[in-house]
């Protein structure tokens, strides 16, 4: 149940084993990810540079996972982590939903590998936590990762005002969700598509 296999990623938690590949893409992507991320807090430590802080995040996902709250996941491509991609927030009671979040490092970008990753996280929120929504929710002028959404056709909701702290601005995001419903209807194009 921790580990996705795709068409040609693979999806699984990051271990504390991970650092030194995590710091190397990290280290060589921050312009590229430091718009579109949160603005680390001050006197938070920094999980690029240190090794501990590192593994304190993999053990907070660990615990998330257990408690059936969050699902962080690596992208590996040809056994190389390559980015992530976390279903957030899982709400149970009446929303039974998610939010999902990703990135790829910059060398593996307009591959398809995010919306391959995507489509892993969709059939596992689905198929596997039986949840009933997910989301995700991009600022207006991030035209790549409007691009992934797009590419499945997840359906538009509207734009939420100052709706996420990005590099520390309030910013607008376009949220766009699937549910259950179109899950069942659609498993199958996204599948053949993307996975199988
Ligand atoms: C958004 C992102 C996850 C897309 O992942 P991906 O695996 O490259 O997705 P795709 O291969 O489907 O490409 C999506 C679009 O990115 C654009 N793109 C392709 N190669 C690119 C490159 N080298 N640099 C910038 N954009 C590129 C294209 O518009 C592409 O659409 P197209 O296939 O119709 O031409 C990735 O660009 C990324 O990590 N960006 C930085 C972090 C980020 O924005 N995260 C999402 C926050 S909501």
């Amino acid at each position: 149940m921790s580990t996705l296999f795709g068409r040609r990623i693979l999806l699984r938690p990051l271990v504390a084993g991970d650092f030194e590949a995590w710091r190397e893409v990290r280290r060589r992507n921050t312009d590229w990810l430091t718009r579109w991320e949160p603005a680390r807090l001050q006197g938070q430590p920094d999980v690029v540079e240190d090794q501990d802080a590192f593994a304190v995040r993999c053990s907070a996902r660990q615990r998330e996972r257990q408690l059936g709250s969050g699902y962080g996941f690596g992208i590996f491509v040809d056994g190389a982590f390559a980015g992530e991609i976390n279903l957030n927030s899982v709400q149970r009671g009446p929303f039974q939903s998610a939010y999902v979040g990703y990135w790829i490092d910059e060398k593996h970008a307009g591959q398809g590998y995010v919306p391959e990753a995507l489509v892993l996280v969709t059939r596992f929120a689905f198929d596997e936590l039986h949840l009933h929504r997910i989301q995700v929710a991009i600022i207006p002028r991030n035209a790549a990762s409007r691009r992934v959404v797009e590419k499945l056709a997840l359906r538009e909701e509207g734009v939420a005002l100052r709706y996420l702290e990005i590099n520390g601005v309030w910013e607008d995001h376009v949220r766009y969700a699937m549910t259950a419903e179109e899950w069942d209807e659609r498993a199958d194009e996204l599948l053949s598509a993307w996975v199988d």
